[in-house]
């Protein structure tokens, strides 16, 4: 197959594209290269593009038709929470502008398959648990809504012209599928750790009197290699004449506490930190967790890693960057 991946010079979407090379299909990326790197994609060809730009359908239309492209995998975006609440508009523009573009591209040239990069965040603060995939969408920051709102654009395609979309929500991915493909961004815990550690810090925990077992956050960790399959399994899924759904939860089912989570990197770094304790960081749900039996009933996918991988694949990956 011949696949386009927006957003492929990224860590997830570089080690979609990598899983996907290995599969022999060829690869396209497109990449504003905000965030990303050209080193990380290998042979693949690579096109930068800011998909929000004017001009971007029509450059999409052309390297569509130019590359035979028959489905596409959708990771271009914007990402951080912060800075989504305090920059709106632009998250708006966009992310959801740049899958405008897309989508338009796609239908004009009768590419109709896509796996859409949703996310955890378009479930908000579930007052559960483990949340399933019909469990009520209440975004809290506009990440989250872009997020969502993206999953009703691919739900409106289909409906107007027969797209066949998968909407996978990513739960907390970590971990780095190979050494050179490390999570070089200091947005979440794992890598703001590693950060800290390097800099001779306390890693900090925000919040200790959270009604949990030991009082901190519990989120369900998933190894990037694992979201990675989950995102060739989904296109196969697409090649499939009945689909009962196009949303999926990617996780594990399990839960990590941050105390867990610095267990883990206490014991695979050996480095004996002392923690920082700090308040409860706004908006953070206390529990977010994965209930993962639609995307193993109906795609067959389950992740095979656990804390412990993503904890030691993301420290040597860690090393061999830095
Ligand atoms: N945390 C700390 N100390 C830190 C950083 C984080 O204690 O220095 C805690 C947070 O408070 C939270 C947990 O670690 O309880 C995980 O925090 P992250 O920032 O790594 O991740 P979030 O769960 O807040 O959000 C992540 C992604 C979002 C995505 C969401 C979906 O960043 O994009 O998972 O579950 F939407």
């Amino acid at each position: 197959m011949s696949i386009l991946v927006t957003g492929g010079a990224g860590y997830i979407g570089s080690h979609v594209v990598r899983l996907l090379q290995e599969k022999g299909h060829r690869v396209t990326v497109i990449d504003n290269l905000s965030s990303g790197y050209s080193g990380r994609i290998g042979a693949a060809k690579l096109v930068e593009l800011d998909l929000a730009a004017e001009a971007a359908t029509a450059t999409l239309v052309e390297l569509i038709k130019s590359e035979s492209i028959t489905s596409v995998i959708h990771l271009a975006a914007r990402k951080q929470v912060g800075e989504s609440v305090t920059k709106p508009e632009w998250y708006f523009e966009q992310n959801i502008g740049g899958m405008a573009h897309l989508l338009e591209a796609m239908r004009q040239t009768k590419v109709d398959k896509l796996v859409f990069s949703s996310s955890a965040a378009t479930y908000g603060m579930p007052d559960t648990d483990f949340v399933n995939e019909d469990f009520e969408c209440k975004p809290i920051n506009p990440y989250g809504q872009t997020k969502l709102i993206g999953e009703w654009m691919t739900a409106n395609a289909a409906r107007a012209w027969g797209l066949r979309a998968v909407n996978l929500r990513y739960f907390n991915v970590a971990g780095a599928g190979w050494p050179e493909l490390a999570d070089t961004a200091t947005m979440n815990l794992v890598p703001i750790v590693f950060a800290a550690l390097d800099a001779g810090k306390s890693p900090v925990v925000f919040g200790t009197d959270y009604d949990t077992a030991d009082g901190t956050c519990v989120r369900d960790y998933v190894h990037v290699l694992d979201l990675a399959e989950a995102h060739v399994t989904s296109l196969d899924y697409l090649d499939r004449d009945t689909r009962d759904h196009s949303t999926f939860n990617v996780g594990t089912g399990k839960g990590a506490s941050v105390f867990e989570v610095l267990a883990e990197i206490k014991r695979v770094t050996k480095i004996d930190f002392e923690i920082d304790l700090q308040p409860r960081r706004p908006g953070d749900p206390p529990y977010l967790c994965a209930d993962v039996s639609r995307i193993k009933g109906h795609l067959g996918w389950t992740a095979k890693r656990d804390l412990a991988e993503i904890i030691e694949s993301a420290w040597s990956a860690r090393q061999a960057s830095s």
